[in-house]
């Protein structure tokens, strides 16, 4: 199933979602949109974050059921992604399942993220920000000496170099016929802030929801 009006950003750390979605976001009435990410600031996601400094150690199996708990609470909860969508609100996710099937996979296999994320509902529009393991990543540590921000239990280059492959596999598989009604939409993340942008922005203002 695929929500109309639901909209998803994936990349590897460092590609630039969180500012293209902050961009889209000024686009955007506030009271027609809906901004939020994963993990979410919800309980359930409050222990990913914990997880993802590396204050709790859980086992792999442990973290991809928690990433699909959390998005559980996030696609059905209150104020979720659904109510929002039919509230008729463009909801606007910054990572969904797409990061569990290509971030879980290097440490517990395809299967289980997999089948822990089949069921939920696709977004219309799939935005996928590509580039090089080793440029995202010099980007985090830039980001991290500039504003001191932790680096996260993934940001190391055998991880992300591994989850690149893997996110390729997972738009390969979900560039197939019976999943067309989704749009990927493949960015290159080298481009400049202002041309990505543009790219995105000409995508989403011909949504029928914005010309109601
Ligand atoms: P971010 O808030 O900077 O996007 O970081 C979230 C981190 O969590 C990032 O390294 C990707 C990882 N992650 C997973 O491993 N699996 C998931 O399902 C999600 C949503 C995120």
């Amino acid at each position: 199933m695929v929500l109309q009006t639901f909209i998803v950003f994936e990349g590897l750390d460092g590609t630039g979602t969180s500012t293209q979605i902050k961009l889209l976001q000024e686009k955007l009435e506030s009271e027609k949109s809906f901004i939020t990410a994963e993990p979410t600031d919800r309980e359930t996601g409050l222990f990913l974050r914990k997880m993802l400094k590396g204050e709790i150690a859980v086992n792999p199996k442990t973290a991809a059921y928690m990433f699909a708990a959390d998005r559980c609470e996030h696609v059905y909860g209150e104020n979720g992604i659904v109510e929002n969508c039919e509230k008729g609100k463009i909801v606007i996710s910054d990572r969904y399942f797409f990061s569990s099937l290509a971030y879980q996979s290097f440490d517990c296999g395809e299967k289980l993220p997999y089948e822990l994320n089949k069921n939920f509902p696709l977004p219309k529009y799939l935005f996928f920000f590509e580039i090089e393991p080793e440029k995202s990543l010099e980007r985090v540590m830039n980001r991290s000496k500039q504003t001191g921000e932790q680096i996260e239990i993934y940001e190391k280059i055998d991880i992300q170099k591994k989850t690149y492959n893997a996110y390729q596999k997972v738009m390969d598989f979900y560039s197939k016929e019976e999943f067309s009604e989704m749009k990927i939409i493949r960015i290159d993340a080298s481009l400049s802030i202002d041309e990505i942008h543009k790219k995105i922005w000409s995508i989403v203002q011909e949504m029928p929801i914005l010309k109601s």
